[in-house]
């Protein structure tokens, strides 16, 4: 079933000018972008986006980090997205993230590993609506986009 996931370039990304290449290996795998913008996580987004990790040893470097400069979050589309996704980005410790996984390819450290996926379809839900407003996100419609083929 066509689902939409949350993804977001972390700051590490961002200032390491992959947007493109992150963007692209989503792309040439099939999915469709329907949602996009660089901006700043505010610590009170942060805190809302990663409560459930509260408590945890690495939490405040974590909120320490996705604030520290600007992130690019972005929805994405497509069958199976979640999964995909996940699969694409690669294991959360980059030690254990396979080579051509995006993880696996580009970073070394799990407190910069360059890239968040939502790991289900509730925190997807949860993350996108965090993130983007409704009228942030948008539909092809193949009737009528003719640019589409
Ligand atoms: S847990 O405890 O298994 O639920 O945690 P995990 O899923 O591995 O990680 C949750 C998010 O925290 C990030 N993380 C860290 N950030 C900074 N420093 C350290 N040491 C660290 N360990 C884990 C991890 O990347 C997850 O963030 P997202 O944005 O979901 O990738």
């Amino acid at each position: 079933m066509v689902s939409k996931t949350f993804l977001m370039v972390k700051p590490d990304g961002v200032q390491r000018q992959i947007i493109g290449d992150i963007i692209s290996r989503f792309e040439r795998k099939g999915l469709q972008l329907v949602g996009a913008k660089l901006m700043r996580v505010t610590t009170e987004l942060a805190e809302e986006h990663y409560k459930e990790h509260k408590g945890k040893p690495f939490y405040e470097n974590l909120i320490q980090f996705i604030t520290s400069g600007p992130v690019f979050a972005m929805v994405w589309q497509g069958e199976n997205v979640v999964d995909i996704t996940r699969k694409l980005i690669g294991k959360t410790n980059p030690k254990d993230a396979e080579p051509g996984t995006i993880r696996g390819d580009y970073c070394l450290y799990v407190s910069k590993n360059i890239i968040h996926g939502s790991d289900s379809e509730e925190s997807a839900v949860r993350e996108i609506s965090l993130f983007f407003n409704e009228d942030e996100i948008l539909e092809y419609n193949k009737d009528i986009d003719v640019w589409i083929y």
